[in-house]
């Protein structure tokens, strides 16, 4: 299972990628504006620190003539970079053109297994399922992942699952026992990820025993 970083703060970054356990960043509008840095920027900056990951960048377009305008240059400017992309009419044929030509994207924006079949039908490299959006909804956010891992191993499909819009250390947890491919993390749920008790108690004791401390 992939976990990808779910920030546009380069710290953030920089420190996720030191534990080497991070295979990606996403990021979305709201991510960028709290970074108050250009985007163009910050995510050619997190393409060096983390060379080896898939980074996503989200168009802004409607339209899909706009989308792979943006895409095709955000796309020019690292070759890790992997176009976040609307689920939407226009996204999907935005989807379909830019898995021809071969350059990766990201369907967010999901809310349901049927945006989940089209965009593998469009040739998706990633779908962005929000789980925690849905559970504040009074929808069962995990249950939809279920439900895509489900219909995407009845077809064969390689389009990956990031679990997206995480609360909890648990919807990491229950991301990988259901099979989702990715779960993409914000840094405070990561860094809560590391953390157990018993690990605190155990390393008191045993560096008392030691006469370390
Ligand atoms: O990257 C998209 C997604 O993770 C957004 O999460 O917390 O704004 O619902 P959230």
């Amino acid at each position: 299972m992939k976990l990808f970083l779910d920030s546009a703060l380069i710290d953030e970054v920089r420190e996720a990628a030191g534990w080497g356990i991070v295979d990606g960043v996403t990021t979305n509008p709201s991510l960028i504006k709290k970074s108050g840095r250009d985007f163009k920027e910050v995510i050619n900056e997190i393409c060096e620190v983390l060379s080896n990951g898939a980074i996503s960048a989200e168009v802004l377009s409607e339209d899909a003539e706009g989308m792979l305008k943006e895409a095709r240059e955000f796309a020019s400017w690292k070759p890790n970079i992997v176009i976040k992309i609307p689920m939407t009419d226009e996204g999907l044929k935005a989807v379909k053109v830019l898995s021809e030509e071969g350059i990766h994207t990201n369907v967010t924006l999901m809310f349901s297994a049927n945006q989940a079949l089209l965009a593998a039908k469009a040739g998706a490299t990633y779908v962005s399922p929000f789980v925690g959006r849905l559970d504040d909804n009074g929808q069962d956010g995990m249950q939809l992942i279920s439900d895509i891992v489900q219909m995407y191993m009845n077809y064969g499909f390689d389009t990956e699952i990031i679990v997206a819009s995480v609360r909890h250390p648990m919807h990491v947890h229950e991301s990988a026992m259901l099979g989702a491919h990715v779960a993409t993390v914000p840094f405070g749920i990561l860094e809560k990820m590391f953390g157990h008790p018993l690990t605190d108690s155990g390393i008191e004791k045993f560096m008392k025993d030691a006469g370390v401390r």
